[in-house]
């Protein structure tokens, strides 16, 4: 149902304004954008469609179509851990950036499936900081637009995320790779190979990235950037790799993996520049290795998923987003695409496709 029909459905009314904002899957680069690190996300042609009309009381009503219910919050209230949570802060920080005076009525249909690592919430909430400015007479450009995204994750959700799912969602199109440096967010956009397709698998195992695992990962990068006196791990000396190995084998191994996480996304920007894909495809998997061994934030599971699709025939395979379940992305010659997707799911009943 599209968010119109469903805005009109629930409040019996046309809604003033309506959004197509897309959702995001990672090709490389991942844990690395709140180290230093360059990333490499993708727009998504599956997003959020959301309908909004704004109010002239404090009162939100905010209806889903994967929820299906209808609930009703004031912008004086705070996150409760419900899927809510993340229009209530859009609405909050949109009232904080004089986007708007008061509350709103929402409806929202999603393409994209939840708990996916497909960046289904930094989309919403992107969609309707925009609508909301849009709605403002204020010019406000993409990336101050992603910057109060990522607000609303980090103080009102309490998701210590970085800035990559809101940079990809507000500043490129769907189709569209961006090589993002999330140290001062500069980025190109890329256009992405012709003959393969970015296959997106849902693994069939959900998480969130409000579980703690994530959290737990960031906290461990936090006491790296303690122990080497700066936040830029991504970059780190040998000297400090000398000392963080004398300190602790698991953080060592974190950051082993943010350090190489960083040279491959640079050498798989030039990869795709070069149309040299096979080798992008390698680096995809070597990244998987990394997150697997060092990083830790796979599951068996998604580990046999990757190596499968490899053995199908993907020329590179790896988990996406925060990990610890969700999707894999894989690159696939377009004219496998078919037999590679039947074959793989064949082989495991819990996974389905996304793209
Ligand atoms: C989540 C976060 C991002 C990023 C990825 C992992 O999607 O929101 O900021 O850290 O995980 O790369």
């Amino acid at each position: 149902m599209s968010s119109t029909l469903a805005f009109k459905k629930t409040y019996n009314s046309m809604p003033k304004v309506t959004s197509f904002t897309p959702g995001r899957v990672n090709l490389i680069g991942e844990h690395i954008d709140y180290n230093g690190g360059i990333v490499l996300p993708v727009a998504l042609e599956k997003g959020i469609f959301i309908s909004l009309t704004p109010r002239s009381d404090n009162s939100i009503r905010i209806f889903s179509d994967q929820f299906d219910e209808v609930i009703e919050l004031s912008i004086n209230n705070i996150a409760t851990s419900k899927w809510s949570d993340y229009a209530l802060g859009s609405i909050v920080y949109a009232n904080k950036a004089g986007f708007l005076n008061g509350g709103a009525d929402i409806a929202i249909t999603s393409t994209l499936p939840i708990g996916a690592g497909l960046s289904s919430s930094s989309a919403l909430i992107v969609g309707i900081l925009k609508l909301a400015a849009s709605l403002s007479k204020k010019t406000v450009d993409n990336i101050s637009i992603a910057i109060l995204a990522k607000r609303v994750e980090n103080e009102f959700i309490g998701m210590p995320c970085g800035i990559m799912d809101q940079m990809a969602i507000s500043c490129t199109d769907p189709g569209k790779a961006i090589a993002l440096d999330t140290k001062n967010l500069s980025f190109e956009v890329i256009s992405l190979p012709k003959s393969y397709h970015i296959a997106i698998i849902h693994s069939g195992e959900y998480r969130l990235n409000t579980d703690g695992n994530y959290k737990k990962r960031k906290e461990e990068c936090d006491i790296i950037k303690e122990i080497i006196g700066h936040n830029d791990i991504c970059n780190m000396s040998d000297n400090e790799f000398i000392l963080l190995k004398n300190t602790s084998t698991d953080l060592y191994q974190r950051a082993l993996h943010c350090v190489s996480e960083h040279q491959r996304a640079l050498k798989a920007i030039k990869a795709i520049k070069d149309d040299n894909i096979p080798k992008l495809g390698l680096l995809m998997t070597e990244s998987h290795a990394s997150m697997r061994d060092d990083f830790k934030m796979s599951l068996t599971n998604i580990d046999n998923l990757v190596n499968d699709a490899i053995h199908l025939g993907a020329v590179g395979a790896r988990l996406t987003g925060g990990g610890f379940g969700g999707c894999i992305v894989a690159c696939v010659l377009k004219k496998n695409l078919k037999t590679w997707r039947q074959k793989l799911l064949s082989l495991h009943p819990k996974a389905f496709s996304v793209i």
